[in-house]
């Protein structure tokens, strides 16, 4: 799998909700788990680990049913949830990249206990699977979104942007902002007020991190090389600080 097929794929993804429930081979399995196994994290100090289900190991509030899901757990440290978000991003875009329909759940959880797992805390699952619908868009049109004038006041750089505004988030709120410069991308997300926050808090972090992902292979197809700072920097008003992005 390389960076350029991920890519690609940003801009025809979409989630799926139907599922044909016929388990996945043995080799396309452990091709998806080996993948895995490669995952790039934002901070490399943050444990965490996946594990793969099957449907009678999920509970789920929404009538979605896949064959396999695919769910983290997390040390709870500073930026862990944006750091999920980064990482099972890169399992959603392999997924459709191998043709395979997956969608994020914010409301599903395990079942079962997970061996290993530690007193690591259980983030958020993807389920996956083969699907009778087509798996991808045809048209960027196809997706429901802000504009980038919307979501950002940085110029200049329209189609390494557009990777974020495109990004899939829970309820579709794209809670995302981007402002800085085109050398140092200051991403930030709206703050929730109370009645919101104890509800949203959780998945709107992981949506940055998604986003920061779509970002990351944006910049690496356009030959940029780029770093992570987490150091606390001013957001504009309404929204708070998650990430600034130096690129060169
Ligand atoms: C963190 C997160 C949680 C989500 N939880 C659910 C969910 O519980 N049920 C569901 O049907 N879709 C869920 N979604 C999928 C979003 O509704 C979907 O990504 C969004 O509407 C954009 O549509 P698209 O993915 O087809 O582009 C979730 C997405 C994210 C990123």
């Amino acid at each position: 799998m390389t960076n350029s097929q991920l890519y690609s794929t940003i801009f025809k993804r979409k989630s799926i909700r139907k599922y044909d429930l016929t388990p996945l081979d043995t080799k396309t399995l452990a091709e998806i788990k080996e993948y895995s196994k490669h995952l790039t994290p934002v901070n490399k100090d943050i444990k965490y680990q996946l594990s793969f289900l099957n449907a009678d190991d999920v509970k789920n509030l929404f009538p979605i049913k896949a064959p396999h899901y695919v769910c983290i757990h997390s040390e709870k440290k500073d930026g862990y949830l944006l750091n999920a978000g980064f990482l099972l991003q890169q399992m959603d875009l392999y997924f459709s990249v191998n043709n395979l329909g997956s969608c994020w759940l914010g409301m599903a959880k395990p079942t079962k206990e997970i061996p290993d797992v530690n007193n690591m805390e259980f983030v958020i699952m993807i389920a996956f699977g083969r699907t009778p619908e087509n798996v991808h868009r045809s048209s960027v049109s196809e997706f429901k979104r802000k504009s980038l004038a919307d979501i950002t006041n940085v110029t200049g750089m329209d189609d390494i942007l557009e990777t974020i505004r495109i990004a899939p988030s829970a309820t579709n709120s794209q809670p995302w902002y981007i402002c800085g410069s085109a050398e140092e991308l200051i991403v930030c997300r709206e703050s929730l007020n109370f009645i919101k926050a104890p509800i949203l808090g959780k998945n709107n972090q992981i949506d940055i991190g998604i986003a920061l992902y779509h970002l990351y292979l944006a910049l690496d197809h356009n030959n940029k090389k780029v770093a992570f700072d987490l150091q606390k920097q001013p957001a504009p008003k309404g929204y708070e600080f998650m990430i600034k992005v130096k690129v060169n």
